[in-house]
């Protein structure tokens, strides 16, 4: 790992990642490559430790030029992929980019990684690692007494955004197979942590109950999610990375399983608790039932025993530690929260998403 490309830098976990990797890694050069979707921004990169370290490219993954030019230029033995479309209630809404980005740019993506790797052997091949970054949500649905997901669960994505994300995974594998591309895949869970954009349900809590808006709850709020901490996630990324068997898929999560509701409840008693003097507490008076989602999924849970028994990871964060270390982080960081706030395609967003939206159960 020494000329790393970072895809969707600028998002949520790409960013954090770059923080994390630049801690841990001191030698290490990173390249983002990222188009500045309404999800990614600079802010999310600024403050990194030494930036001389690190260079931006504003780009699309399903640009062929512009991948392959920074694969070659920088010498890149590593690449860890992020970007991609990521909001599952967007992809209801509008599919198509979500094909383009997750499936056309991961595609797009792998074939400039072989050309340059495999075909011009630009880089010594054990030095090679391309990295992709999928999700639990390509496992389906699961009943409340079912055993969690493993790595050998099959694929039963049920969103637009989930089986775009599928596809990728699938060809990552193929590449694999039939190339012998030096790959690992990570399928995780739900992440919430610093710099989440608040299309997501713990960051739109926190910016809503902040000013008082509505908390708005999808149907009856019994969903659960297995929710992990994004520096645990980070984590476990580098240590796949690292020490991870070529080939191979580990499973990573948060081994906790709340209703949405209970997430709620949470984080309403947490913002209660920081912030005492607050008109609107207490915060549980916001939550308003709306109608759910369509297809929905009922239960996500990740049976993490393969990447705890291989590489010894395991979170550190239970999810009480986690959500105080969140609202700390946007209350103490209200310049990007202003910034986001001041966006109009997010005022665009909330209104498409919520303003006609009819009551829950
Ligand atoms: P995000 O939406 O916060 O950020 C995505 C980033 O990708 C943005 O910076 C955006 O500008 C960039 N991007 C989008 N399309 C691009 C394109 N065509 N070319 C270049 N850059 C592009 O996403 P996130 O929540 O940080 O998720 C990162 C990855 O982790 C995704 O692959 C996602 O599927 C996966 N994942 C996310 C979660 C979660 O809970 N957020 C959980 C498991 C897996
Ligand atoms: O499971 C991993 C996935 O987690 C990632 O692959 C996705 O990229 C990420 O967006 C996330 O998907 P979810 O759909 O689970 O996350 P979201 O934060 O949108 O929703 C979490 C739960 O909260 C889900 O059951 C829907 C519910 N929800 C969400 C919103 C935005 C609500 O009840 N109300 C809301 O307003």
């Amino acid at each position: 790992m020494k000329n790393v490309l970072v895809t969707g830098g600028a998002g949520f976990i790409g960013s954090n990642f770059i923080h994390f990797l630049f801690d841990k890694e001191p030698e290490v050069k990173v390249v983002t490559l990222d188009a500045l979707t309404y999800a990614g921004s600079l802010e999310n990169l600024k403050d990194l430790p030494d930036a001389s370290r690190h260079t931006f490219i504003e780009g699309d993954i399903c640009d062929r030029e512009v991948v392959e030019d920074c694969i070659r230029q920088h010498r890149i033995d590593t690449i860890i992929h992020f970007a991609a479309e990521t909001h599952v209630d967007r992809s209801i809404l509008g599919p198509a980019p979500f094909i383009q980005t997750n499936v056309i740019g991961t595609f797009t993506l792998l074939e400039a990684a072989r050309q340059f790797w495999l075909d011009e052997g630009g880089v010594e091949r054990q030095e090679i690692r391309f990295h992709h970054i999928s999700t639990d949500e390509v496992y389906g649905s699961l009943e409340p007494d079912e055993a969690a997901f493993t790595e050998e669960t099959p694929y039963t994505p049920n969103s637009p955004y989930a089986a775009s994300k599928a596809a990728s995974d699938h060809l990552v594998r193929a590449y694999a197979h039939t190339y012998g591309l030096p790959i690992t895949i990570t399928n995780c869970s739900n992440n919430y942590g610093p710099r989440q954009f608040p299309e997501k349900f713990v960051p739109l809590i926190i910016f809503n109950a902040q000013v008082g808006k509505r908390i708005p709850v999808y149907g009856d709020g019994r969903q659960i999610r297995d929710w992990l901490y994004v520096d645990d996630h980070c984590e476990a990324i580098w240590r796949v990375v690292k020490d991870g068997r070529e080939g191979e898929t580990y499973n990573i999560g948060g081994n906790n399983q709340p209703t949405n509701l209970e997430l709620v409840e949470l984080l309403c008693a947490i913002l209660d608790d920081v912030l005492p003097k607050s008109h609107f507490a207490p915060h549980k008076n916001l939550i308003t039932f709306v109608a759910d989602r369509p297809g929905h999924d009922r239960r996500y849970a990740m049976d993490i025993s393969k990447i705890g028994g291989e590489l010894g990871w395991e979170p550190r964060e239970n999810l009480e530690s986690g959500l105080r270390e969140t609202v700390d982080w946007y209350l103490r960081n209200s310049e990007w929260v202003d910034s986001i706030e001041k966006q109009p395609s997010y005022a665009t967003w909330l209104e498409a998403n919520y303003l006609n939206r009819g009551e829950g159960s």
